[in-house]
């Protein structure tokens, strides 16, 4: 049987030799004017392209979901269940880019009149782009948008069926998606969504959660504040809790506030939970860097010289020791290309010509080689001395 199977791949491997002999052979001598396969490449992933918002509703007294088209009404790029947009703000002369997971599951893109959807939380403050979108962005308008960005989605060759979910605040955005993609029977594994709020008026998409649940999507609210009336689970997501809905195998998926990150993960070591069964989404950059590991409490309240280097252009500004180099530039009008924020996609790959800068250990995402020819992500390293770096132009 083997001979035989190995005689018909043998035997195949000349028809289809032949069949491509015969084919350039009929092939004409004039190159094709346009290559096919990068056709196919930018209309799969286009690098950026226009939106405009087709739908606003309420996700929770605190958050709005956002519904976007193509402007141009090409269909929307492929994405996975769990990844995120990075749209364009112009703010007077400046443009600023901010990541959002996606709310909305891939099928919806896919459909015809296909569209995407964000869920964004009023911010508490510090945030102005969230008041934006919560306050101003109206139906008709339009921003730039590049997506499906970022790592956090389940990879069957690589993660166990069962999946808990560890959700903070707006972190539930993308288990929102996974869990409509698995309800639609086009992601196939199983999903517990633990999901954190201090009040039942923060839980965000509460209708839409609770509507999705079935055998294999399972949404637990859990309470950390006052609420004399609620019946379901209270505290935090602790590693007692945790331990009740995981499975033996299961994987981790983190997403939500830095804090609850940082508390999360010493829960899930309590479990004993292996590292390759943890993955983690921060959102954006990280809120304050004075709390990580290693930071040199004694600079945080000084502010450097940042000389930057742009083709023929070099600009000294000033950058804080507790933002990152993304910021200070973003502050001095000076553009740079951004996507996840948090040290993963390299978008804002940057060389330290010199000087020094703290890299936030948690948001290194940076390549071996980049370590030692001294490329740092510029969204997750903050000055520790007056710097030199050299950054593309964007
Ligand atoms: S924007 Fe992704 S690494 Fe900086």
């Amino acid at each position: 049987m083997k001979i035989k199977g190995f005689l018909q791949d043998v035997t195949g491997a000349s028809r289809v030799t032949k069949a491509r002999l015969g084919a350039f052979e009929a092939a004409s001598a004039v190159p094709e004017a346009t290559d096919p396969i990068a056709d196919v490449v930018a209309q799969w992933h286009p690098k950026k392209f226009g939106v405009t918002v087709t739908a606003v509703r309420d996700a929770s007294p605190t958050a709005k979901t956002i519904r976007f088209v193509r402007t141009d009404k090409e269909k929307l790029p492929f994405f996975y269940a769990g990844q995120f947009v990075v749209l364009d703000f112009k703010i007077g002369e400046s443009v600023i880019s901010r990541p959002y997971s996606i709310s909305s599951a891939p099928f919806e893109a896919r459909e015809d009149n296909g569209f995407f959807e964000i869920t964004v939380r009023r911010s508490k403050g510090d945030g102005f782009i969230a008041d934006y979108m919560n306050d101003s962005l109206k139906v008709g308008d339009t921003l730039t948008a590049m997506m499906g960005c970022g790592q956090f989605y389940y990879e069957p060759l690589r993660d166990a069926k069962h999946v808990v979910a560890l959700a903070g605040g707006a972190g539930i955005t993308p288990f929102a998606s996974m869990a409509k993609e698995i309800a639609h029977g086009t992601l196939g594994c199983d999903l517990t969504i633990l999901y954190g709020s201090v009040s039942a008026d923060d839980i965000i998409l509460k209708d839409e959660l609770d509507a999705l649940q079935s055998d294999k999507v399972h949404v637990v609210h859990v309470l950390s504040g006052d609420a004399p009336d609620w019946q379901g689970e209270r505290g935090f997501l602790s590693a007692e809790l945790i331990k009740k809905y995981a499975a033996p195998d299961t994987t981790y998926f983190i997403c939500g506030p830095q804090a609850m990150y940082l508390y999360l993960q010493k829960e899930l070591q309590k479990l004993g939970a292996p590292k390759r069964r943890i993955r983690f989404e921060v959102f954006g950059q990280a809120k304050d860097i004075t709390q990580f590991n290693g930071y040199p409490q004694e600079l945080k309240d000084k502010t450097f010289n940042l000389t930057v280097r742009r083709g023929i252009h070099e600009d000294v500004i000033p950058a804080k020791a507790t933002e990152s180099l993304v910021v200070a530039l973003e502050r001095a009008g000076i553009r740079i290309e951004t996507a996840c924020r948090s040290g993963a996609c390299g978008f804002c790959r940057t060389k330290v010509l010199s000087g020094s800068v703290y890299i936030c250990p948690e948001n290194d995402g940076r390549r071996a080689a980049d370590k030692d020819f001294g490329y740092v992500h510029a969204c997750a390293a903050y000055p520790t001395s007056d710097l030199t770096i050299k950054i593309p132009i964007a």
